[in-house]
């Protein structure tokens, strides 16, 4: 038996980002998102025009996409309503954001250099993406939501998941992303069954 409903937000499980952006003076920024979705080389990003993150990837063109394993939760968490904008917005204000001038110090996180963008890593996270802003685009609704799409042009994969012998796959069964669903956080249970796309798919890059 369905019954409709009108849910407040539709965020039924996508993994959480860590983006680090460069600030105006040069100083690192820090956030967490989950509206996020891959393709290809690219990423889409869903993010509030109102945050930080946005304001410095309007300027600079480029960010790292850090993804953290389940077992950063409590360095995520840290960085739960915080924001690297010093003028804070009544309504973020009332939900009891506060600025926060140095995330990574907050998160008990540490910053190392990219290679080929300015915005620094997390060295913490597995998966590190040095990606470039390719486009923005505008949500068709009364919001700050921009669309952002990035091409990845630098990947930096922990070796741990790696799989043996492979030089360019992550394994699936030792990545275990972070995982928003709703408001709360969740990591992945174990492979369920295998997947009829994944010969073929692997197949077309077996040189790699
Ligand atoms: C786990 C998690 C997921 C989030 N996902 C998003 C998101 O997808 N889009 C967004 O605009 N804000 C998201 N937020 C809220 C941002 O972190 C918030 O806007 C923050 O102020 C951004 O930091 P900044 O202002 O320093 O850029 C999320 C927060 C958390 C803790």
């Amino acid at each position: 038996m369905h019954k409709t409903i009108e849910p407040k937000i539709f965020y039924f499980g996508t993994p959480v980002v860590l983006i680090s952006t460069l600030n105006e003076n040069g100083t690192p920024n820090l956030a967490p998102m989950s509206s996020a979705w891959w393709l290809n080389q690219s990423c889409m990003l869903g993010m509030s025009e109102n945050s930080q993150t946005v304001t410095n990837l309007i300027r600079e063109r480029e960010c790292v996409l850090n993804l953290p394993s389940a077992a950063l939760v409590c360095s995520v968490d840290k960085l739960a309503l915080t924001t690297g904008k010093r003028h804070i917005l009544e309504e973020k204000r009332n939900m009891g954001y506060e600025y926060v001038e140095d995330k990574f110090n907050r998160a008990n996180l540490t910053a190392g250099f990219a290679q080929l963008v300015k915005a620094p890593v997390v060295n913490e996270c597995l998966v590190q993406l040095e990606a470039i802003v390719k486009n923005i685009h505008s949500f068709d609704e009364p919001s700050a939501i921009k669309a952002i799409e990035m091409k990845i042009i630098k990947t930096h994969i922990d070796e741990s998941i790696l799989v043996k012998g492979k030089k360019n796959y992550i394994d699936p069964e030792k990545w275990k992303p972070l995982i928003m669903n709703f408001c709360d956080f969740f990591s992945l249970g174990g492979k369920i069954h295998p997947s009829r796309l994944a010969k073929p798919f692997i197949s077309q890059y077996d040189n790699d």
